[in-house]
């Protein structure tokens, strides 16, 4: 009860910053995340969130630090008196878990040309953010948030993200657990950007398996299993199902190895040449509309 007085004041606050809420769209473990729409009538999205005041600040600092087309911008922000802070972003009308639920409730397999296109554009976001000295600890397809439409998609959801620093401890239970890395999973408190991008590897498998986690398990001993067993007896093509080309299947390999320091940057991975294809003369979306606007390919 009291915990939903302190919601509905601080709802009354945003809408005093003009900010109307208009119906609930996400829940998470610290809130909730409503539609809303702006004074300039613009339809936005408010992540509400509960707790200390320490994490709400870090999430929105880890915002206002990141300036790129892969990554959700921060609009505007509330910190209210009683722990709750609003987040306000740009709203999409997807997540990339309910875009592959659709195409996996037609029964129609996720085209490889997305899984190309959103792929490079996980890799773009990830580049800026692990440059800028942050780890996103969370990459998973509910908090990469897309528009099927014109092809783009963002990185959202740094909750759980923070400034790295070599040679300094951090937590290890992080990232859920069917993307999180072997080396965490085995309690590693060093880590870094590696394990951003054995995520990346897992939601590419999930891609290609129309939303069926590539790893799954009960337990994080039994996840290490299953990944082991997996990576370690070469039957990643047989887990995947169906035929992956081999440009992908390289990419793969090489994001999922067990080995963090095997694991190429994402600027790397950007580089190769399973996404030749986006950079082609005259390619576009399947149904004819152009590519969204792609972040430059860089040599690492
Ligand atoms: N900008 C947005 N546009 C559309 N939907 C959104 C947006 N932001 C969040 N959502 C929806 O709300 C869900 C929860 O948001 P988010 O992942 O940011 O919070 P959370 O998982 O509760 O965060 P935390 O990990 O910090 O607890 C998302 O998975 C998505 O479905
Ligand atoms: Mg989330």
């Amino acid at each position: 009860m009291r915990n939903k007085s302190i919601m509905e004041g601080f709802l009354s606050e945003m809408t005093e910053k003009g900010y109307k809420p208009i119906k609930m769209i996400g829940e998470g473990a610290f809130g909730k995340v409503f539609a809303a729409s702006s004074s300039k009538n613009k339809v936005v999205a408010i992540k509400t969130i509960r707790g200390s005041d320490k994490y709400i600040k870090r999430e929105i600092g880890i915002m206002q630090k990141l300036n790129h087309i892969n990554c959700l911008p921060l609009i505007d922000y509330c910190l209210s008196k009683q722990d709750t802070a609003g987040i306000v972003m740009d709203m999409y009308p997807n997540t990339l878990l309910t875009v592959l639920r659709m195409f996996s409730n037609k029964g129609s397999r996720f085209p490889l040309f997305y899984i190309k296109l959103f792929t490079y554009q996980i890799f773009a976001g990830l580049d800026h953010m692990h440059l800028k000295g942050f780890v996103h600890r969370d990459i998973k397809p509910e908090n990469l948030l897309v528009d099927y439409s014109t092809g783009s998609l963002v990185i959202a959801d740094f909750g759980s993200a923070r400034k790295f620093k070599s040679g300094s401890t951090m937590a290890s239970y992080v990232t859920s657990r069917f993307y999180r890395a072997p080396e965490l999973i085995n309690g590693s408190t060093f880590y870094g950007p590696e394990i951003d991008i054995w995520s990346v590897g897992c939601v590419i498998g999930e891609m290609l398996r129309n939303g069926i986690p590539l790893f799954t398990s009960d337990s994080a001993p039994a996840q290490l299993e299953i990944i082991s067993d997996v990576i370690n007896n070469q039957t990643l093509p047989e887990k995947l199902i169906i035929r992956v080309p081999p440009d992908l299947l390289d990419l793969l390999n090489q994001v999922l190895s067990l080995n963090p320091k095997k694991r190429p940057s994402a600027s790397k991975c950007m580089n190769h040449q399973f996404f030749d294809e986006l950079f082609a003369k005259g390619v576009t979306l399947p149904n004819g509309g152009s590519l969204p606007k792609l972040s430059r390919r860089k040599n690492d």
